[in-house]
């Protein structure tokens, strides 16, 4: 888990407080919570239940009813706690990637003059993803805290870890409420000027593999109201530093109207959007919310999915400033569904998340601004021991929409 140092270092929190772990039985930790035989932490509230994990911080199954009154896990996982360790294929799966969520240029980046290179895990050595091949949703967190509706996890990144300078100590914690996940994140620096940028990874199928008529995500509806605007990527999806439009009822118009994922998968436009040769959307699309006027995050989404199928529809809300969406492009049909997902009963229909089956939606800040000083994200991106803690706030609403039920023609 935590190296001599960060032992020694949240042992100085007053926070600390180690919850019991079995794989036996059903077990009491925290007050009522129940940790689940395979190893997982359970918490729910009205009309929401979900299973975590201390690798990555990530959240394993989310259990939500739909409009045929089925409940439905609308994540993607692994059936128990122990098998994220020994997965060979490693997906970031719902976790908390960091200590800089997605890619940096050339894994390299200057802070007060002083040149950094972090450990170039993707691309073949040309790039960061998601803080190196040991990131934050790669390693064993710390279950401090754990009730009926709410987990707390700590991890303590150290000095030097995948070539990120300084200390940082991290706190997540996930809490439900009626038909709501909300996430709160910080994270301190405590010795050096570090970047700092964290997300959460989820992926998405919000029929749980069990729509009749296609396992894909393509027929979910998105509206990103205020995403205007996107960064634009190189063919290995680094951020180029330019700041594209996105023109309406072109492929990246999820701002005017709510559409469906797969709309525009016939277009020609598509075709390399997620890097050399690939079709569909790995895109940050810039939350542009400054330009409508003040606003407070919690009162209007800055993204909406829906299913016609379930009718499950998730509204985002959050603190952040950008928002990827990612639909699954370089799945293969490799990844295992859960036992809690898809059919048992129909052989023509493989138990494996294929590409376009699910959609990753993550909110984050402006990608590699470390990189980009012209995009003034440096505030929100690099901080030290004097400053402010990093602070990432998400809420997800939970809600059936049985108008866009209604025009399911499967
Ligand atoms: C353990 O928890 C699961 C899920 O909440 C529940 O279905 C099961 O009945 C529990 N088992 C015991 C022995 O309490
Ligand atoms: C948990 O229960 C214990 C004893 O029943 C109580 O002292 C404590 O305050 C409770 N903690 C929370 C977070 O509710
Ligand atoms: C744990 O889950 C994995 C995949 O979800 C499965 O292959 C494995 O058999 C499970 N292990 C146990 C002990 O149930
Ligand atoms: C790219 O990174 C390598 C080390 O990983 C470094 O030697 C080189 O200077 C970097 N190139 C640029 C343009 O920053
Ligand atoms: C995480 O914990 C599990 C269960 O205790 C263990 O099997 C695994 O080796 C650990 N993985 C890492 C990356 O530390
Ligand atoms: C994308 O799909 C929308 C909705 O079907 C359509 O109005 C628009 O013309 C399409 N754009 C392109 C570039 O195919
Ligand atoms: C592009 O992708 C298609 C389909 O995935 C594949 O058949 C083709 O070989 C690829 N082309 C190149 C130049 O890699
Ligand atoms: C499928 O994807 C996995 C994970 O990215 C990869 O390890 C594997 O090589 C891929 N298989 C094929 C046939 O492309
Ligand atoms: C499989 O079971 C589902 C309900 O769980 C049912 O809707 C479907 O028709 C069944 N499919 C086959 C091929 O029997
Ligand atoms: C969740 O979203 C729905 C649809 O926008 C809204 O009607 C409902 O009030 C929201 N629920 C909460 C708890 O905010
Ligand atoms: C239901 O979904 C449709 C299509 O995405 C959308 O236009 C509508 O606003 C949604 N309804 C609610 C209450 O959010
Ligand atoms: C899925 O969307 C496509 C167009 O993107 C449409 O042709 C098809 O009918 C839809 N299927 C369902 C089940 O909604």
């Amino acid at each position: 888990m935590v190296g001599i140092k960060g032992v020694a270092a949240i042992a100085a929190l007053p926070l600390l407080a180690l919850a019991q772990v079995s794989y036996g039985g059903n077990t009491t930790a925290g007050n009522g919570s129940s940790v689940l035989p395979n190893g997982k932490y359970q918490i729910s509230s009205e009309g929401i239940r979900a299973n975590y994990i201390p690798y990555g911080a990530s959240m394993s199954n989310l259990f939500i009813t739909d409009v045929h009154g089925a409940e439905r896990d609308i994540v993607l996982g692994f059936d128990n706690a122990t098998y994220y360790s020994e997965s060979k294929l490693h997906p970031h799966l719902n976790g908390v990637p960091g200590r800089y969520a997605n890619r940096i240029k050339n894994g390299t980046f200057t802070i007060d003059g002083e040149t950094y290179h972090s450990q170039l895990n993707d691309n073949g050595g040309l790039d960061t993803l998601h803080g190196g091949s040991n990131g934050w949703d790669y390693r064993n967190w710390t279950v401090v805290a754990h009730t009926t509706d709410s987990i707390t996890f700590n991890l303590v990144d150290d000095d030097g870890e995948e070539g990120f300078p300084g200390q940082v100590i991290a706190y997540v914690t996930y809490t439900l409420t009626p038909y709501q996940w909300h996430l709160r994140m910080t994270a301190l620096s405590t010795t050096k000027q570090t970047p700092l940028m964290l997300s959460s990874h989820t992926y998405w199928n919000l029929d749980g593999f069990q729509n009749p008529s296609t396992p894909l995500a393509l027929n979910y509806t998105l509206h990103l109201p205020y995403g205007g605007t996107r960064t634009a990527i190189d063919n290995i999806e680094v951020p180029t530093g330019d700041i594209l439009a996105n023109k309406q009822y072109g492929i990246h118009d999820f701002w005017s109207t709510p559409k469906q994922l797969g709309a525009n998968f016939t277009s020609p436009d598509l075709l390399g959007t997620c890097g050399f040769n690939c079709t569909g959307y790995d895109t940050c699309y810039i939350q542009n919310r400054d330009a409508y006027g003040p606003y407070n995050w919690r009162q209007a989404p800055v993204a909406t999915l829906a299913s016609p199928f379930s009718g499950i529809q998730i509204d985002v809300y959050t603190d952040q400033d950008a928002f990827q969406v990612y639909t699954c492009n370089t799945m293969n049909g490799t990844l295992a569904l859960k036992e809690t997902q898809g059919f048992f009963n129909d052989s023509s229909r493989p138990r494996v998340s294929e590409k376009y089956g699910c959609v990753v939606m993550e909110v984050e800040d402006w990608i590699d601004g470390i990189n980009n000083p012209e995009w003034g994200r440096d505030k929100r991106q690099i901080f030290g021991p004097g400053d402010d803690p990093y602070v990432l706030e998400a809420a997800y609403n939970f809600s059936l929409n049985h108008t866009l039920a209604a025009t399911y023609t499967g």
